[in-house]
């Protein structure tokens, strides 16, 4: 996992200097990154909108292991990443009897653990992946969580058009807005006062960088955080920067969003 460092957190990795200078460091990952390179390229070509490609993006990467295709490259990792943000979440304000919707959630890394925690029912997880779902009941099942009746729906916007107004205590993206251009961003957070209770967040987690904003092949984009926190402010809400989170050893930033007032 990535350290934030103040070097990191300047950097432009969509720059050629970037790229050739972390080549020369990492000789090993060269040819890795070509050959996504090329997969990219052909999937941008043959997917104009960003949600039809992303989902190509993961249909590849989950059809090859649907556990690095979340983005952890062992058993242990995925378990611990799920973990963190689990117990992130308790030590933040999440009870057994809420109502949680986990945005991009995925093949339940966390979402296990919320379903197992939460009372029945508790749990909506949507994706825009059908593969990744697919996996996700997969986990499910493994973990015996057939009678918690957890919700998995396949999204393609993020409107939350078909959910009820107020419904959710605790709505959750990880790792999600760190893959999405800034309207799929902006959609999101024009809606998600909708369907939150009153007293109700919203998590997110995403690429932070101090410098230039950027993305990586349409696959990473990278934000500065007054621009997430004044988008959110647009649309009625309040944003504050997680800074405890930073303690924790993961490569993004998160912010937490209620409604305003
Ligand atoms: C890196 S994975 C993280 C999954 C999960 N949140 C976790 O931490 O294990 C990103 C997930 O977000 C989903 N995703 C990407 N863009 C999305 C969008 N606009 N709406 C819903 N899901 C999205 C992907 O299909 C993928 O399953």
């Amino acid at each position: 996992m990535t350290k934030k460092t103040a070097a990191s957190l300047k950097a432009n990795r969509s720059s050629l200097v970037h790229k050739a200078r972390y080549a020369l460091r990492n000789p090993g990952k060269v040819v890795p990154y070509v050959r996504r390179s090329a997969r990219d390229l052909k999937l941008r070509l043959t997917h104009r909108d960003h949600v039809d490609y992303y989902r190509a993006v993961m249909a590849s990467d989950a059809a090859r292991d649907p556990k690095a295709a979340v983005g952890s490259q062992s058993e242990e990792r995925w378990l611990a990443l799920g973990r963190m943000q689990f117990d992130y979440l308790v030590e933040h304000g999440l009870g057994p009897g809420h109502r949680v919707l986990d945005i991009g959630c995925g093949n339940l890394r966390a979402g296990w653990r919320l379903i197992d925690y939460l009372d029945p029912g508790g749990y909506y997880g949507i994706d825009i992946s059908p593969d990744i779902l697919i996996a996700a009941k997969d986990v499910l099942a493994e973990r015996g969580l057939q009678d918690k009746l957890p919700h998995l729906t396949l999204t393609h916007d993020l409107t939350f058009s078909f959910l009820p107004e107020g419904h959710f205590d605790v709505v959750h993206a990880h790792s999600v807005f760190s893959h999405s251009p800034i309207e799929v961003i902006d959609e999101c957070l024009a809606h998600v006062g909708r369907i939150l209770a009153p007293d109700g967040f919203f998590d997110f987690t995403y690429d932070r960088t101090e410098g230039t904003e950027h993305h990586v092949l349409r696959e990473d984009f990278y934000y500065r955080t007054e621009t997430l926190v004044g988008l959110a402010e647009r649309h009625g809400l309040s944003a504050r920067f997680m800074r405890d989170w930073e303690e924790r050893p993961h490569g993004q930033s998160k912010i937490r969003v209620t409604a305003r007032g």
